[in-house]
């Protein structure tokens, strides 16, 4: 990136402010219209489909722990950091790059 710094406002988009996604925390952001949820795991925020790769859940309303999110439908695991299914590691939500600067949190979706 030029200038090494400055976030290029075509490729990343800010999504919420860093100190609003706390440890061990999710939450819903719609960039673009797209839905993502953001979770935050041993101080790296992570930015993931918001939409279940089983049947479309809503990924914020489950719980997150220990870098798993758990979907509130039907318990499919999910690894925050890869989006892997943990029973089918084919299967996976899609995982958007994550940046923070200036006090935001940006995702790039690509
Ligand atoms: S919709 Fe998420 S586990 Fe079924």
């Amino acid at each position: 990136m030029r200038g090494g710094s400055t976030v290029a406002a075509t490729d990343w988009i800010s999504v919420m402010d860093d100190a609003s996604l706390p440890e061990g925390g999710m939450q819903p952001a719609y960039p673009r219209g797209l839905n993502v949820v953001m979770a935050r795991v041993d101080g790296t925020a992570h930015a993931v489909s918001g939409a279940c790769a089983h049947m479309g859940g809503p990924i914020f309303a489950g719980s997150l722990a220990v870098g798993v999110i758990t979907c509130p439908c039907h318990d499919w695991r999910f690894d925050v950091r890869t989006g892997e299914f943990l029973d089918a590691p084919e299967v996976r939500l899609a995982v958007y790059p994550v940046r923070s600067e200036n006090g935001k949190l940006f995702i790039n979706l690509g």
